[in-house]
């Protein structure tokens, strides 16, 4: 009822377009509050949320054409309650900012919503468990692009895959009855601070734009 009230008093202040997005955004805030409290509800990897701040779900623009999926929160997410806001995010910021992309233009998310103790890799069993989470949460945002960061998202959208192999070539995936278009990359935090992986995920990154024109 706050959605329709809240949609048709912006209705005369604004264009169809406008009008059409706002709405959709209110609708997919909707649902990602369901899932967040599905999450809670269902009490998803209780280890993991018994040690964690917050339970990370994701941020940024929920009409957004391309969503990122990163490993797990670390520290300075987890105080936060938002993902990459620590030296991996701002790396991902300017990458970002290269590429002719603004933040508030895409959606940041993790495949693991709680932050593993000591920043430890996630496990299998806890990627497992919020998968089905993370695909619900890509039905309700419906971007064309994902972008995996790192071999741990990456593994359940393309397996059997190396990402040395393949990083920075687009693969076209089918989802649910659409077709959705996967791009792998190296994780930030891993090339931050070795030379030539950084240069190679700058390079991935820069190529993120032309792959999107031909789509
Ligand atoms: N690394 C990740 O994989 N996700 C974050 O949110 C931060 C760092």
């Amino acid at each position: 009822m706050q959605i329709i009230t809240g949609w048709l008093a912006r209705l005369f202040e604004c264009s169809h377009y406008h009008c059409y997005s706002w709405y959709m955004t209110d609708v997919k805030q909707a649902e990602l509050d369901k899932l967040r409290q599905d999450i809670l509800d269902k009490n998803i990897c209780p280890e993991l949320a018994a040690s964690a701040t917050n339970l990370v779900l994701g941020d940024g623009n929920l009409n957004a054409d391309i969503v990122f999926i990163g490993e797990a929160p670390g520290k300075n997410e987890d105080e936060q309650g938002l993902p990459f806001v620590g030296a991996a995010g701002k790396f991902l910021n300017e990458m970002l900012a290269e590429a002719g992309m603004a933040r508030q233009d895409v959606y940041i998310t993790n495949i693991v919503k709680y932050r593993p103790p000591n920043n430890r890799d996630p496990l299998p069993e806890e990627k497992k468990a919020f998968w089905p989470y993370l695909l619900k949460q890509l039905q309700i945002i419906k971007p064309r692009v994902v972008i995996t960061l790192g071999r741990h998202s990456m593994e359940y959208f393309l397996p059997g895959m190396r990402i040395s192999a393949i990083h920075g070539q687009p693969k076209r995936i089918q989802f649910g009855d659409d077709k959705l278009v996967i791009i792998p990359l190296f994780h930030p935090a891993a090339a931050l601070y070795n030379g030539s992986m950084r240069q190679t995920l700058i390079d991935d990154f820069l190529l993120v734009p032309k792959i999107i024109e031909k789509l």
